[in-house]
C-alpha cells in the first residue's frame, strides 16, 4: 500500500481564522456530506445510509449505492449550509479504513471537486474523526474514548501526538458480533437495537465464552456459541440475547476500565454506532461513577459514520497545515489511527 505523505503549509496563518471544510465519508454502508467550521461549527449533515435488500453488506452493491446517491447528497449538504463550493477552504476526505469499492467513490469526487473548485484536498482517518466529533459533541477535552460500531471496536487515548490503542478486538468487532447475530435469528438490521430490545425482556443469564486478553478483546467464539444455542433451540431467544449483551459489554468495559486507570483519565467518551446503545452507555456510567470520571456518549446524530464528522475534523487538520496532492490522495482501507499525527491537539 501506497504512504500518504502529509504536508505542512503555512500553518501558523491558518490557525487564526474560521476555515470552512466540505467532508465526504463512503468508508462503508455510509455516503455523507458534511460542512463544518475549525471552531466545531457544523453546517451541514447529510446522509445516505444503504440498507441490503438481502442478508449482508456487500462492498460492491455499497459503492453502486454511493454512486448513485453522491450528487444528490453533495447538493442538499451545499443547500442546508447556503454555502457555495467557492467558498469552503478545503475538501476533506475519508481515505481510510474502510472497504476499497466505497472508498473509492468518495475518493473520486474529492478529487474532481478538489481539481474543478481548486480547492486543497485534506486526508481524514475515519476512527480520528469518530474520535474528534465525539471530543466536539461532548466538551470533553482529553477523554478515554470507547470506540464501538459494526466496522470497530477499540479503547483510545491522546499520547504524545496521536491517538493511541489501548485494546481492541482480535477478530470481529462488537456491532459486527451483534449483527451477525441478529441476522441468523431473523431480527433483520440494524441489528443492535433489535438484540437490545429482545434482551431486556432475559431472565436467565446463560454463561458464554468471555475472552479478554490482556487489553484485547475477541468476539467470534461468543457469535458461535451464541449462534449454536439458538439453533439447537433449548433456551428462549430472549435470554440468549440477554447473555450475549452482558457478556459482549461487560469485556469491552472491563478493557475500558483498566485503560482509565493505567492512563489517569478523567473522562471517557463513548463513540461509533453503538454509542446509542442504552444498555452500553449505562454501564459505563456507571464503571465511570465509580473511578469519579465523568462519561458522555457522542450525540446520537453523529454516532453511526457520517460526513459532518469528516468535514470538522478535516478543518482542525486544514487549520494546522494538513494536506495533500491529488496524486497522494490513495485510498487506504487498512490506515490505523495510531499512524495520524494529531498537530491540533499539541
Ligand atoms: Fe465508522
Amino acid at each position: 500500500m501506497e504512504d500518504v505523505t502529509i504536508r505542512s503549509l503555512s500553518p501558523k496563518n491558518e490557525m487564526n481564522r474560521e476555515i470552512i471544510v466540505l467532508g465526504i465519508e463512503s468508508t462503508a454502508h455510509t455516503f455523507g456530506v458534511g460542512i463544518a467550521s475549525s471552531q466545531g461549527k457544523i453546517l451541514a449533515n447529510v446522509n445516505s445510509i444503504y440498507v441490503p435488500r438481502s442478508d449482508g453488506l456487500h462492498p460492491r452493491e455499497m459503492a453502486e449505492h454511493h454512486s448513485k446517491v453522491a450528487v444528490r447528497v453533495l447538493k442538499e449538504a451545499l443547500e442546508t449550509a447556503e454555502i457555495k463550493l467557492e467558498d469552503v477552504d478545503g475538501i476533506a476526505i475519508a481515505l481510510g479504513p474502510g472497504m476499497g469499492p466505497c472508498l473509492r467513490i468518495g475518493a473520486t469526487l474529492a478529487r474532481f471537486l478538489s481539481l474543478k473548485f481548486s480547492k486543497p484536498l485534506i486526508p481524514v482517518n475515519h476512527a480520528v474523526a469518530h474520535v474528534e466529533i465525539a471530543r466536539l459533541t461532548t466538551g470533553f477535552n482529553d477523554p478515554l474514548v470507547v470506540y464501538v460500531a459494526g466496522g470497530n471496536t477499540m479503547i483510545i487515548a491522546y499520547v504524545e501526538g496521536r491517538y493511541r490503542v489501548f485494546g481492541e478486538t482480535l477478530d470481529i468487532p462488537l456491532g459486527n458480533c451483534l449483527d451477525v447475530f441478529a441476522r441468523e435469528a431473523g431480527l433483520g438490521l440494524p441489528g443492535t437495537p433489535k438484540v437490545e430490545e429482545i434482551a431486556l425482556r432475559g431472565e436467565k443469564y446463560i454463561r458464554m465464552p468471555y475472552v479478554v486478553k490482556g487489553q484485547d478483546l475477541s468476539f467470534s467464539g461468543l457469535l458461535t456459541y451464541a449462534i449454536r444455542l439458538l439453533k439447537e433451540g433449548s433456551y428462549r431467544l430472549e435470554d440468549i440475547c440477554y447473555s450475549l449483551v452482558e457478556t459482549s459489554y461487560s469485556m469491552l468495559v472491563e478493557v475500558a476500565e483498566r485503560g482509565l486507570s493505567h492512563l489517569n483519565k478523567r473522562e471517557i467518551a463513548l463513540t461509533g454506532g453503538v454509542a446509542r446503545s442504552k444498555i452500553l452507555t449505562d454501564k459505563l456510567e456507571k464503571m465511570a461513577l465509580l473511578h469519579g470520571a465523568l462519561f458522555k456518549p457522542v450525540n446520537p446524530e453523529y454516532a453511526g459514520d457520517n460526513g459532518a464528522m469528516i468535514a470538522y475534523t478535516g478543518a482542525l487538520a486544514f487549520a494546522h497545515g494538513v494536506r495533500i496532492t491529488i496524486e497522494e490522495s490513495v485510498i487506504k482501507p487498512l490506515w490505523r489511527l495510531d499512524e495520524v499525527d494529531i498537530p491540533w491537539r499539541k
